[in-house]
């Protein structure tokens, strides 16, 4: 008898993110192959990856270049730490991201998620501060956006400002000073007021994701920036979710000629494959770590699976897929012809506001009673007519692999408009006229 996968799951899993009450009451899609821009259940059904496996996939699945790196890899060493000892394909990596990040940034620390290269970066900003001494040993506070997200581990989260996701933890949380996004007369204000108490201002560059594919105006980061460089606070980008070619150039950062002193990446640099993050610092900031080895200005970090040579050796044929396919190039026309169908979706009379930039789309559907649970509707109507997708509340996010095809980019807005039509019915099947939560 096969293994009955569903109610093992039912049994033994718990998932992040998730109320498992109300998932035990679903039927659970188990995603058993994939191909391109396809996740493929156990009954064969074929989905298209409408989020690229939570943002992550960006040469689609089952890439021959990628698949062959890794599996050639294997061939050599599938894990030997960093910890005392080096390996190719790790600096070879190191030394790619450096030059395609923006210029400047020459060193490369590996962890292996999101959250951990911004819990590397924020203990970074902070030590240097410290090993700077004077009046720059004070500086042990950090700036962040409101409605900010940078993972969930108790560093990230000190940073964060999501208060769904965040506020039962705020006792375990360091003091931090909160800004609203897009205004640098606030940040300006707060930076004058504790000047002298700031280590650095953390900040996702043009997009704020997981608040809702919130968009900064033209020109913040560069005011960022400035201000940063005016109060002699280090600056840092999570690139975590925007890096990578998502919104429309390999970096966020460079759409406003902006370097930061620290720069996060993870999700998208295996291509989606491995867990893999890197953080990446100016020469200033490591310097400032050097010393004779009792002089303890050692970084004193670093996880067992940090650089994993399997997962560099995906991440160096995705930078090669990028080159040989032209990625980003062959991205413009379909960014310019995802912008127009949206532009449909935004006219829906269910439909709020779209928000986003490159291939990072919120389609925002609020406000609603959350009991109606507008947005988990979406996604499951979406399932049926061979889309995932996954919101954030009722923001029915849109971010497909960069190598999406544009027929299947059309067919991805379709499924997902006739979705929220059938959505919002049978959320309000009851209640009529239609009327929105105030
Ligand atoms: C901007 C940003 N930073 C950090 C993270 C955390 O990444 P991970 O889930 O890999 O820890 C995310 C995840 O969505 C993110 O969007």
């Amino acid at each position: 008898m096969g293994i009955d996968h569903v109610q093992l799951d039912r049994d033994r899993i718990w998932h992040p993110f998730t109320q498992q009450q109300a998932w035990c009451e679903e039927e659970p899609l188990m995603i058993e192959r994939s191909e391109g821009s396809y996740l493929i259940d156990s009954d064969g059904r074929r989905y298209i990856d409408g989020v690229s496996s939570l943002w992550c996939n960006v040469h689609g699945h089952r890439h021959p270049g990628i698949d062959a790196a890794i599996a050639a890899q294997l061939e050599k060493v599938a894990h030997s730490t960093m910890l005392g000892l080096s390996h190719p394909a790790g600096v070879e990596l190191a030394d790619r991201l450096v030059e395609i990040a923006p210029p400047g940034l020459s060193r490369v620390f590996y962890s292996e998620s999101g959250s951990t290269a911004v819990e590397i970066a924020l203990k970074m900003a902070f030590q240097y501060q410290q090993q700077r001494g004077g009046q720059h040993a004070r500086r042990t506070s950090f700036i962040h956006l409101r409605d900010s997200y940078h993972g969930d581990t108790i560093g990230s989260v000190s940073v964060g400002g999501i208060d769904l996701f965040h506020s039962t933890y705020r006792p375990l949380l360091f003091p931090t000073h909160a800004v609203e996004p897009g205004d640098a007369e606030d940040l300006e204000r707060v930076l004058s007021l504790h000047e002298e108490e700031i280590a650095a201002v953390i900040v996702e560059p043009l997009v704020q994701g997981a608040a809702g594919m919130l968009t900064h105006p033209p020109g913040y980061l560069r005011q960022v920036r400035e201000l940063c460089d005016a109060f002699g606070v280090l600056l840092i980008c999570d690139e975590v979710a925007t890096g990578f070619g998502r919104t429309g150039t390999m970096f966020a950062c460079e759409q406003e000629d902006v370097v930061p002193d620290l720069l996060c990446v993870a999700k998208g640099l295996t291509g989606g494959y491995l867990p893999l993050a890197a953080t990446l610092s100016s020469e200033l900031i490591y310097e400032g770590f050097l010393g004779a080895p009792d002089e303890y200005r050692t970084f004193f970090h670093g996880h067992t699976y940090t650089g994993n040579p399997l997962a560099c050796a995906a991440a160096l044929a995705s930078l090669d897929a990028f080159e040989q396919e032209r990625t980003l190039e062959r991205l413009q026309p379909k960014v310019a012809l995802l912008w127009e169908l949206l532009g449909d979706v935004e006219r829906m009379s269910e439909v709020s506001e779209v928000r986003g930039r490159g291939v990072m789309v919120g389609i925002d559907l609020g406000p609603h009673d959350p009991a109606l649970r507008l947005g988990h509707r979406v996604t499951l109507e979406a399932r049926e007519r061979g889309a995932i997708v996954r919101p954030l509340g009722d923001v029915v996010v849109l971010m497909p692999p960069l190598s999406i095809s544009e027929r299947e980019l059309r067919t991805l807005v379709e499924i997902v408009a006739d979705s929220i039509r059938a959505a919002w019915s049978s959320a309000y099947a009851s209640a009529a006229p239609l009327v929105r939560a105030a």
